[in-house]
């Protein structure tokens, strides 16, 4: 399995899609169009577009209207990436200077309400209201599960099931909402549509628990993004909470101090104690059971190609490590 055959399912799809998105980017304002553009030339491993051009034909979609809603997603992700990285203070996505770190706070907020009203407007164009529907509520919910994981910065008493929540929150609903749009457009039977709702959820519990694991163990050039920036900003995540409750009291003390202060000065102790209290492959283990769910929706849906690559995005979703 590899990402490149998984792509290499949907290429002509997604090639048009990349061209959809720089197109839609336009605005009068340079400012705009020149900040936006920044970041979606970043790159990025648009993933969320992925799951619904792979959805919407693993569901018997003909059509061609998944390239817009696949750009839609895509745009709200980058929305979120945008206003996030201001909130997390931030300097490096996708292997660049973020957009606040270059043109400040203000602008990557503001750029960002742009690509969320983009969007929408695109979202119209598509004259479906059950899409409307589920990416409205989803955009609610992840302001929701970003505020949540606000008000719990520094807060080292945040339980598994609240970390489990704000990580439903941010970042599993768009998942959900891509691969369940996806087969909303193909028409799909109510079950299959349940189906491939459910499978994004899981896809994107696993994908972000990844991502908290990387936060400690990964590489910076690899991830495009910095390691540590979670503890820095006293941001509790899974590795924390199980080390936390691993570990002896000196050390819970110690932890709990270092999500008091944020910042990097306890990095690389809290690095060790993560690694040695079995924290990481606690939380790997939670990804891999949900990767295990999300495939086991698959059966739902007929044999394709394109569910052979959305059984191959669940290993991929946990195998990211580098
Ligand atoms: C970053 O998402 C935000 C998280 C949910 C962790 P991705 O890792 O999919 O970001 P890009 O689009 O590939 O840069
Ligand atoms: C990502 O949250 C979720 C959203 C952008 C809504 P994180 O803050 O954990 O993601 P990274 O680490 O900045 O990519
Ligand atoms: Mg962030
Ligand atoms: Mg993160």
């Amino acid at each position: 399995m590899t990402a490149q055959r998984i792509y290499d399912t949907v290429a002509n799809d997604f090639s048009r899609v990349n061209d959809l998105i720089m197109q839609r980017l336009a605005s009068d304002v340079p400012m705009v169009e020149k900040i936006a553009q920044y970041i979606v030339d970043s790159g990025g491993k648009r993933l969320r577009p992925l799951l619904v051009l792979l959805t919407a034909r693993a569901t018997g979609y003909e059509g061609n209207d998944h390239l817009k809603l696949a750009a839609v997603i895509e745009f709200l992700h980058t929305a979120t990436l945008l206003h996030d990285d201001v909130v997390d203070t931030s300097d490096l996505r996708r292997g660049k200077a973020t957009a606040n770190a270059r043109w400040g706070n203000a602008p990557s907020v503001l750029v960002g309400d742009f690509l969320y009203s983009r969007a929408f407007q695109m979202m119209v164009e598509l004259q479906s209201l059950p899409i409307m529907d589920v990416l409205s509520k989803a955009t609610a919910v992840i302001a929701e599960g970003e505020v949540l994981q606000l008000v719990n910065v520094k807060n080292p008493g945040l339980t598994e099931s609240q970390y489990m929540t704000v990580i439903h929150n941010k970042t599993a609903m768009l998942f959900e909402a891509a691969a369940h749009t996806g087969a909303l457009l193909a028409h799909a039977p109510e079950p299959v549509a349940r189906a491939m709702k459910e499978y994004g959820t899981h896809l994107g519990l696993a994908f972000q628990l990844v991502d908290d694991v990387l936060d400690y163990r990964g590489d910076a050039a690899a991830m495009g993004k910095n390691v540590g920036d979670d503890l820095a900003e006293g941001k509790v995540t899974l590795p924390l909470i199980q080390a936390m409750l691993n570990g002896d009291e000196a050390t819970r003390l110690l932890i709990r101090k270092a999500i008091r202060q944020g910042g990097l000065d306890d990095l690389p102790a809290i690095v060790d104690i993560v690694e040695q209290s079995g924290a990481l492959d606690y939380t790997l283990t939670k990804a891999r059971e949900h990767a295990d769910l999300a495939r086991a929706c698959l059966n739902s849906i007929a044999a394709s190609a394109q569910r052979d690559a959305l059984n191959d995005l669940t290993e991929l979703a946990v195998a990211r490590l580098g």
